[in-house]
Parts: structure tokens; sequence; C-alpha cells
């Protein structure tokens, strides 16, 4: 593991988009592992304008998004399918085919699971994972638990996640209580991990992750 500092937000937005241009270039059908949120914004930021000056080509990548509120349409602004066009997607030359998030609107929760873990290792597994960290320590939307989680499963998001995404939602009802998150052992097979964490609010359980046990409690420990 290799710690990276950075001055502020967006010198470390700027140093992973670097690591991730890297990836693209050096393996131009890279599956690249995405994640949502404010803390990636900057980075998506920063990719864009190296597409943009001519540096990067991704009409070769695949990406897999690490999570999807249940419930939500495609389209729905709030979705991590809509956030992941705007932020990213609809800016550079991705092939819409060619980039995978969990559906939100799933009939059969456990099939879905299964349908995306298929998917994932139909890719041949993830080379680039970005990732962010939750105030409690998780890792996509594995919260805090009793075991470290496999495959993709459906998650009862805590009350500090609830709370935390509040800001992006009229009222309480209208926040998503579940979601699909791919699994902590999906994510720990990718071959490259990039967590990206920035913020005083964060510092305490980056401290925690980094040099505290490794423990389903803090699942970025892992
Ligand atoms: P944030 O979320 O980037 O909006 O802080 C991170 C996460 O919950 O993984």
């Amino acid at each position: 593991m290799r710690i990276i500092k950075a001055k502020d937000y967006n010198d470390m937005s700027r140093k992973a988009a670097n690591i991730i241009a890297a990836q693209v270039i050096m393996k131009p059908d890279s599956v690249l592992g995405l994640a949502t949120g404010s803390t990636p914004i900057g980075t998506y930021k920063h990719l864009i304008s190296l597409y943009q000056a001519g540096d990067l080509d991704f009409s070769e990548i695949r990406t897999v998004n690490l999570d999807e509120y249940k419930g939500l349409p495609k389209g729905n602004d709030q979705s991590y399918d809509y956030f992941m066009k705007e932020n990213l997607f609809k800016h550079i030359n991705i092939k819409e085919e060619n980039s995978y998030i969990p559906d939100g609107m799933a009939e059969d929760d456990e099939e879905e699971c299964r349908r995306y873990d298929q998917l994932i290792d139909s890719l041949k597994g993830v080379d680039l994972q970005l990732l962010g960290i939750g105030l409690n320590g998780h890792i996509g939307f594995n919260e805090p638990n009793d075991v470290f989680s496999k495959g993709t499963n459906l998650i009862k998001l805590t009350e500090s996640t609830i709370e935390a995404n509040s800001r992006f939602f009229e009222s309480y009802d209208d926040i998503p209580k579940y979601a699909f998150t791919m699994g902590i052992k999906s994510i720990m097979q990718a071959r490259k991990i990039l967590l990206c964490v920035s913020g005083k609010s964060k510092a305490e359980i980056l401290k925690e992750s980094i040099e505290g046990p490794i423990t389903p409690q803090v699942p970025a420990s892992i």
C-alpha cells in the first residue's frame, strides 16, 4: 500500500486522475471500477480535461460502477447512473454499451446480484478500482458488518449513510434506504485499488482504516 499525500482536494483529484490516466494509456481496454459521491467529482473533471486535450482515449475502456440505489430508475437525477453520465460519461468517448452499473429497478434482488457478479467475471475482473470512503468506513455501500461481504449484495444503508446522503434529497422519505453494492471480495480482487479521501470529516475514519485492526466493522480497513 502506498499513501500519497495531497495538499488539497484539487491536488488529490489531479493526482488521482493522473494515476487513472496512466492505466488508460498503458492498457487502452482496461476495466475501470468507478465510484460516485462528492470525492471523485474532481478526479472526473481532470480526466475530462485530459480527454479534451487529446491525451486520453476511452473508446475501448469498460467500466463497472460500485453501486446503485434500489428503487431509483436510470435517468432519475439522484441515481448513480445519472451521476456517471453527468459527471463523466457524456464528456468522454466511452461507448454507452461498455459501462455497467447495478440495475436499481431489478425485480429480483438475488438475480441482480448474481447477474452483476457474472458480468464482472465476464470482464475478467477490474484493473483499477476507484474508491471513496464513507464516514463510517464503508467502501462501495458495504456498511460496517460482522463479516466482509463477498459478491454483489443488497445492503440496508445505515443511519449514518442515510444522514450523509440527505443533502441530495428533499425529504427523509425520498432518500433510498437500500442499495446494491459490489462486494468487498470483488473490490479486493481488483488488480489495483485507488482509495481517495479528502476533508477533515474523514480524518478519523482514515486513521482507523490505516492504523487500526482489519475488521469488517471498518470495511475500508481491509
Ligand atoms: P463522498 O462519499 O465522496 O460523498 O464523501 C464517499 C462514500 O460514501 O464512499
